[in-house]
């Protein structure tokens, strides 16, 4: 049985402790947000909504790091969501602060948990995370690669009128613009995408899923949080019943795709020990060179980072 802990009670981080609390796979989840009656508040209606969903999980609001220790794993939600006209990136001054100390206060209370990072700049975050935590990055990684496959996998869906249930899907690099879904690593029930698919057809939807989260932002006002909630809970389902499924998360890499000493997208298998194993796909000479141009985009924001302390 498992304790999580949520930080930041906004749109992710309550869709986050949501989906887990109805998921009925864990024992407990603290929703902790330094607006703490407005956690409290989120975590009540999540644990009265149990007795209908029938779920046993329990749900609990908190501002106070307290309540979080002995947490097997810690979801950051924490920072400020972008609005229209933003890019991710710009949110890296007030966010990488943020979880930077979200991160040392969840430290006081929980031994060796598992950190998974959601905040924006994501690909940085995790590795700000990762700098202040001084765990094994076997432990510290982001959620990105779920949701920007998810993305890509329901446009796929709606085009070739299929069950998104039978699309797989593999994507590298950093959770942005310059993210690399691949075409050669998609399939549906094990049919290659390029033949069922229109390749006009198939650049239209990479391109769409590229700024999935931009075209979210433009029709709401701020980020989305459904599918980034459900995204993160689905990471810690797979850790809680030690499941080893494969996922594209964003990970620190130590030489693998030819990059070092940066966090980023890449498939990995994820049991409960975190990540067990980071797999390195034979990439050709153009998916290299798109993986190796948005680790370059990722390195100029860690630059950025790195220079604010
Ligand atoms: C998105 C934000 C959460 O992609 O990064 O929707």
């Amino acid at each position: 049985m498992s304790k999580i802990t949520v930080v930041g009670a906004g749109n992710v981080g309550a869709t986050v402790a949501n989906v887990l609390s109805m998921g009925d796979v864990v024992k407990e989840v603290v929703l902790l947000d330094i607006k703490g009656d407005f956690a409290k508040g989120k975590a009540l209606d999540t644990w009265e909504q149990a007795p209908i969903n029938y779920s046993s999980t329990f749900c609990r609001g908190t501002d106070n790091y307290e309540d979080t220790a002995g947490s097997d794993i810690v979801v950051i939600t924490a920072g400020i969501p972008r609005k229209p006209g933003m890019s991710r990136d710009d949110l890296i001054s007030t966010n990488a602060g943020i979880v930077t100390e979200v991160t040392k206060s969840v430290l006081q209370y929980s031994d060796n948990p598992i950190i998974i990072v959601v905040s924006n700049p994501l690909d940085v975050m995790t590795y700000a995370a990762f700098e202040a935590a001084g765990l094994d990055s076997s432990r510290v990684f982001g959620m990105a690669g779920i949701l920007d496959t998810a993305r890509y996998r329901a446009f796929l869906s709606e085009a070739l009128k299929v069950s998104p249930k039978d699309i797989q899907a593999i994507l590298l690099g950093g959770h942005g613009d310059t993210m690399v879904p691949l075409p050669r690593y998609t399939t549906v029930s094990g049919i290659p995408v390029t033949e069922l698919i229109d390749l006009k057809v198939l650049d239209q939807i990479i391109e769409r899923t590229k700024k999935g989260g931009g075209e979210l932002v433009q029709l709401m006002g701020t980020s989305a949080w459904y599918a980034p909630g459900a995204g993160a809970a689905q990471m810690v389902e797979c850790i809680v019943k030690d499941e080893n499924r494969i996922f594209p998360c964003c990970a620190k890499l130590n030489g693998q795709y030819g990059l070092g000493d940066l966090f980023i997208g890449v498939p990995v298998k994820l049991g409960k020990e975190g990540i067990k194993e980071i797999i390195e796909l034979d990439l050709n000479e153009g998916e290299m060179q798109l993986m190796h141009n948005s680790a370059g985009h990722v390195r100029e924001v860690i630059d950025v980072f790195k220079n604010m302390s």
